[in-house]
């Protein structure tokens, strides 16, 4: 168990947490796939759809000059303000949401949740405010001037997909992309931007790493899978030379039973349940599998893009498990007085950015960019932001009934845009500040 004195509402690593937690994921992260078939985001995908009436609004966005986060180090020698984008508050933005569910095909059925009778709007209707700072909110015009003739993957599971979808409805004010996937799988879909020659991808990886499914029962019946941590998975790694950005991420998979394999023999495991076979705190296999992932990255000489690690966000199961009638019905944002990244989330953010800045570290001798969408605190504070009951029609017999994982759309997510886009407009400060840190490494050795 980790830190159980502060778990509280959060999460208690016993075995009964593990059945209940990776059965609703599971069912989370495959289910909606089989469904997928139906919905029109496939059907309407191979050719775009007109953009609504209501065109390019250049909503309030103007370039701010605070610099982005340096938490660890002040730096001086630059002389714009420094501002930590991700500590702040989530404010009132009268003017969201920018897309509707009539607007956009583009949203995930299960992530539908006006479809599905949700009756409150007010959690469409926030924006992140840093305490120091502003965050524009997302401007499509600006994000495609300066991802033109480029190209962005994500890499991670069905929230990284969840994010993918709410970007496809924002830069839909300006253009709709036309599908250019290379196979019929739906875990591995590319969208082209024809005006911009802009392309996004989707590699659907959410162990990161070599993964298989070792029974499909396992000790809770919701499958037994077999991670290669000291393999990169080839799903993305081989294909990720030709991306100017990548955004990576992962998070809820590793919630279930997971047995770990390095050099292909098994090194121990996460509730298998089985004797002589060491059991790991979820945190071991986490931490591993980030570091297998940057240094894959670092290995491969022909990509020179930004990679960005999109910070793992908190699942909001109130009053119970999953099962137990646990449910996230809150109808706004907290304040960040109100709530306390802390038990196995902390425990996940903790080995997943001592990972990242280990790497970032590697990165920045050998040339490489790593940066941090630090997306924890904030979206830690979004209780409201889930599809809770309304992913699906209330007579609709789903073991996983109340769905506080994902995210609606138009939702909370929809502001990760605003934060890529500023850290992709910040890109010129970070690598100065880079150089800096390079400088000093390097006075420090010698
Ligand atoms: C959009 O949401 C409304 C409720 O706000 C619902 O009646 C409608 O069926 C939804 N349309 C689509 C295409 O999902
Ligand atoms: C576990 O014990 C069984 C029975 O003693 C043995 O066959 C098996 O090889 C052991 N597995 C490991 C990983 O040590």
């Amino acid at each position: 168990m980790e830190s159980p004195s502060k778990h509280q509402k959060l999460i208690k690593i016993t075995p009964r947490l593990v059945l209940q937690v990776a059965l609703p994921i599971l069912l989370l992260l495959i289910i909606p796939l089989q469904l997928l078939k139906n919905t029109s985001f496939i059907t309407s995908s191979s050719k775009p759809t007109p953009p609504p009436t209501t065109t390019t609004t250049t909503t309030t966005s103007t370039i701010h000059d605070q610099v982005a986060p340096s938490r660890h180090k002040p730096l001086p020698s630059i002389t714009r303000p420094k501002c930590d984008l991700f500590t702040g508050e989530w404010v009132p933005n009268p003017d969201a949401p920018y897309y509707t569910n009539t607007s956009c095909w583009a949203i995930h059925e299960h992530q539908n949740c006006m479809k599905y009778g949700r009756p409150d709007s007010e959690f469409m209707k926030w924006r992140w405010k840093p305490d120091e700072c502003e965050l524009p909110l997302f401007n499509p015009r600006q994000f495609f001037e300066i991802v033109k003739g480029k190209s962005l993957a994500f890499v991670g599971d069905s929230v990284a997909r969840n994010q993918l979808q709410s970007m496809i409805c924002l830069l839909s004010r300006v253009e709709w992309p036309y599908d250019v996937s290379y196979t019929q799988d739906e875990y591995f879909k590319r969208w082209h931007y024809r005006s911009y020659d802009f392309t996004m991808a989707i590699f659907t990886s959410p162990f990161l790493v070599k993964a298989q499914e070792n029974d499909p029962g396992g000790p809770t019946g919701t499958g037994l899978f077999g991670l290669h941590l000291d393999q990169a998975d080839e799903a993305w790694k081989a294909n990720i030379d030709e991306f100017d950005y990548l955004v990576i991420s992962a998070g809820h998979w590793f919630f279930r039973p997971l047995m770990f394999y390095e050099h292909n023999k098994v090194i121990g495991c996460r509730y298998c349940q089985i004797e002589n076979i060491t059991d790991y705190p979820i945190t071991f296999g986490y931490r591993k599998v980030f570091r297998t992932a940057f240094r894959a990255i670092l290995e491969r000489e022909n990509f020179k893009g930004i990679v960005y690690l999109r910070t793992f966000a908190p699942s909001h199961f109130e009053g119970g498990e999953w099962n137990e009638g646990g449910d996230c019905k809150r109808q706004r944002p907290f304040k960040s007085s109100e709530s306390t990244l802390q038990g196995v989330d902390l425990d996940l953010y903790m080995a997943q950015v001592g990972e990242f800045y280990a790497a970032q570290k590697l990165a920045r001798r050998r040339g490489r960019r790593f940066r941090l969408i630090d997306m924890t605190q904030p979206m830690l504070l979004r209780p409201d932001g889930h599809p809770s009951r309304y992913g699906h029609w209330p007579n609709e017999n789903v073991v996983l009934y109340n769905d506080c994982v994902h995210w609606c759309l138009p939702g909370p997510i929809d502001s990760w845009s605003d934060f890529l886009l500023e850290m992709m407009r910040n890109e010129g400060v970070f690598s100065k500040q880079e150089k800096i840190l390079l400088s000093k490494d390097r006075r420090f050795k010698s």
